[in-house]
């Protein structure tokens, strides 16, 4: 029998309860006793979802098969454990604590369950787990300032960052300073969805206005030269999620993906899964069909690294296992 030898990977954008395959969904709901709603799958057994806002909604959706702290662990675990064998050896994973918070979990249990998650992917597969604390753009700014509050008063030692998803087209960067600002004081690295839906304006708003070293998408960056220019020179690295991208209509198919032209105008790349399940995609999946060879797709694991917000020590422990 031959091993194959995989090209090592590492993930930067990956949203927890967007990792949930179905068959989790279904797992779950029923450990729970929870019966899911009946639109939530079409018919082949897929997430049913037609755009933007209903993939958002969907995602909502499946979020209600998650009742206790250990379904949190399990769902952390069981993504970490897929891409620890596609060859990931680190991901940092978009975590929102709403959902927890509506369930009556505190902060601190959660995180907990979460961290026993990572830690058992680590003793199983070796693999190196983190957490980003996302907020929801469309849920507002005061949101988004009492999570950053909870974060920077109760610090976790896997939480390393912060970040922002949801509806892109609702309220601007510049509402989200005060809580950027927060956690960013606290060292903690700072990343924000932008130039997904909408165009390159609210890429630009987001490196004005907020402390950002990546930037979640960030593709439609593609239509303005001066901004990937710009993206360029600050080294604002673009957390690029191609098959979401696609599947969620922005580009008719990867060869009309701007992936190679945002490479060819310097711009750091990585490459991510976003929801996986949700878009038919993973983190392999994406390595496999960017079109481009071994040794460019190693520098990209190689900055994914880089760019992550986890402590200098691991880091650098992880970018020598690279090497190796
Ligand atoms: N939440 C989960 N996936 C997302 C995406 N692709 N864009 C914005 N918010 C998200
Ligand atoms: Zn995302």
């Amino acid at each position: 029998m031959t091993t194959k030898i995989l090209t090592p990977k590492a993930e930067i954008h990956c949203h927890l309860e967007g990792s949930i395959p179905p068959a989790l969904a279904r797992e779950l709901a029923e450990r729970n006793g929870i019966a899911l709603p009946s639109n939530l799958f079409d018919g082949n057994g897929h997430y049913a979802w037609k755009d933007f806002l209903s993939f958002l909604d969907s995602y909502d959706r499946v979020c209600t098969a998650l009742k206790t702290p250990r379904d949190f662990s399990d769902v952390i675990y069981s993504y970490l454990a897929t891409a620890a064998r596609e060859g990931a050896t680190y991901v940092e994973m978009f975590c929102s604590p709403e959902r927890p918070a509506k369930l009556g979990i505190s902060y601190a249990d959660w995180l907990a369950a979460l961290a026993s998650g990572i830690d058992r992917a680590g003793r199983e597969f070796g693999i190196v787990g983190r957490i980003i604390i996302i907020c929801i753009r469309h849920l507002g700014p005061e949101r988004a300032l009492a999570m950053a509050k909870v974060m920077v008063a109760e610090p976790h030692p896997y939480v390393v960052g912060f970040g922002m998803g949801g509806d892109e087209a609702r309220f601007a960067p510049i509402d989200f300073a005060p809580a950027y600002r927060l956690v960013h004081e606290k060292g903690y690295g700072c990343t924000a969805h932008a130039g997904e839906v909408v165009g390159p304006e609210s890429v630009w708003a987001a490196i004005r206005d907020l402390p950002v070293t990546r930037i979640g998408h960030g593709v439609r960056s593609a239509e303005d030269p001066a901004l990937m220019a710009e993206l360029a020179r600050r080294g604002i690295v673009l957390e690029v999620c191609p098959g979401s991208n696609v599947a969620l209509g922005l580009y008719a198919d990867r060869a009309a993906h701007p992936l190679h032209r945002l490479i060819d105008a310097g711009v750091p790349v990585t490459l991510n899964s976003d929801d996986p399940p949700f878009f038919h995609t993973s983190l392999g999946l994406e390595y496999e069909m960017a079109g481009l060879g071994e040794q460019e797709l190693r520098v990209i694991a190689r900055r994914t690294i880089e760019a992550s917000f986890v402590d200098a020590d691991t880091k650098r422990k992880l970018l020598k296992e690279m090497v190796a």
